[in-house]
């Protein structure tokens, strides 16, 4: 069987049943049991109700700006000498088949904690070069220096020690491979300050509740949007709300509430994108020195570092 010529990469034997194996189904930590449990409400419903890959196709161009591969090309250039690779907290498991379609050499693996790994295997049975684990992604059966890349995007801020989760994957690395990570940016303030109270608040929400503040969300989002007025804004740095043209949901969207739109994709992408900003409750926000930090302490180089308003993204390696 193919997945037992994988068992030489990990340090206890793996059990797949077909492409799937669980590492781990339950957290002791109950913020990350939350947030596994919110995870699932969102892919197990998005994968039902998405009509469309619009939001799919957004990701993976974002995921050639944030790490700087630019091109398609880019980033197969940059895989074909990765043999083993790790979409770390795949959710439903789109960008590992990407990865797996663009470098057939390799063996990727996709590892998410909440259920969504069950329909990400359900969705790429026939890629034969692509495994799931449901399981911690700060607690992985990998053996040290087995993985040539790692995919962290969107993710590690949701785990329950978002610094020890880094060292954990950066220690996986093969003394060549590279990490690309992506951590949530800190906003204004008044944001912040939303954020917070709304990601406590939301926990006294049932999952049906919730998805009704989301398309709350998602229709406010759509009328500013549909405004199309823009201004011009002063700095208010004490409120860390830089100046400059906003058009008006983008400036309530960065300074006040997360309103997400997006005119192209479905109301039930819209709303999963809502949902997953207020519902799971670990998800920190960082400065790009904060950030930066943790490679320092591992002694890691950075490659590569960017930064924007909703993120900073880097490639580190040894
Ligand atoms: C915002 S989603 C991003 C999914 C995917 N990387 C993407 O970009 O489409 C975050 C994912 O991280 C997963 N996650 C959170 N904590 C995790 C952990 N400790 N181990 C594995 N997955 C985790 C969640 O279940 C969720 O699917």
């Amino acid at each position: 069987m193919i997945t037992d010529q994988l068992q030489h990469l990990f340090s206890f034997p793996v059990i797949f049943n077909d492409n799937i194996a669980i590492i781990d189904d339950t957290s002791e930590h109950h913020n990350q049991s939350q947030t596994n449990n919110s995870f699932s409400e969102k892919w197990v419903k998005l994968d039902k109700e998405s009509a469309t890959s619009e939001s799919e196709e957004f990701q993976k161009k974002w995921v050639l700006e944030l790490y700087g591969f630019k091109t398609i090309e880019g980033l197969k250039t940059f895989l074909s000498d990765k043999k083993v690779i790790i979409d770390a907290g795949c959710g439903l498991g789109y960008k590992s088949a990407w990865l797996a379609e663009l470098a057939p050499h390799a063996t990727v693996f996709g590892i998410d904690f909440s259920e969504a790994a069950f329909v990400a295997a359900k969705r790429y049975k026939d890629i034969p070069n692509v495994f799931f684990f449901r399981g911690d992604i700060a607690n992985l059966p990998f053996k040290k220096e087995t993985l040539d890349f790692i995919l962290c995007d969107q993710v590690i801020h949701h785990t329950e020690d978002p610094k020890k989760t880094f060292a954990h994957l950066a220690s996986l690395l093969t003394p060549t491979g590279k990490f690309a990570c992506y951590v949530y940016a800190k906003k204004a303030l008044p944001r912040e300050l939303v954020d917070d109270y709304f990601r406590k608040a939301t926990h006294n929400l049932s999952h049906e509740e919730m998805w009704q503040f989301s398309d709350q969300l998602t229709e406010l989002g759509k009328r500013l949007t549909e405004l199309n007025v823009k201004f011009d804004c002063p700095d208010i740095p004490a409120l860390g709300i830089k100046g400059g043209e906003y058009d008006i949901q983008r400036f309530i969207y960065w300074n006040f509430i997360k309103c997400f739109y997006h005119p192209k994709w479905t109301k039930a992408e819209n709303d999963a994108c809502n949902f997953d900003w207020y519902s799971p409750s670990n998800a920190e926000r960082y400065s790009p020195g904060e950030f930066k930090q943790w490679a320092y302490d591992l002694n890691l180089k950075i490659d590569f570092f960017r930064s924007e308003e909703a993120a900073h993204t880097a490639i580190v390696c040894n």
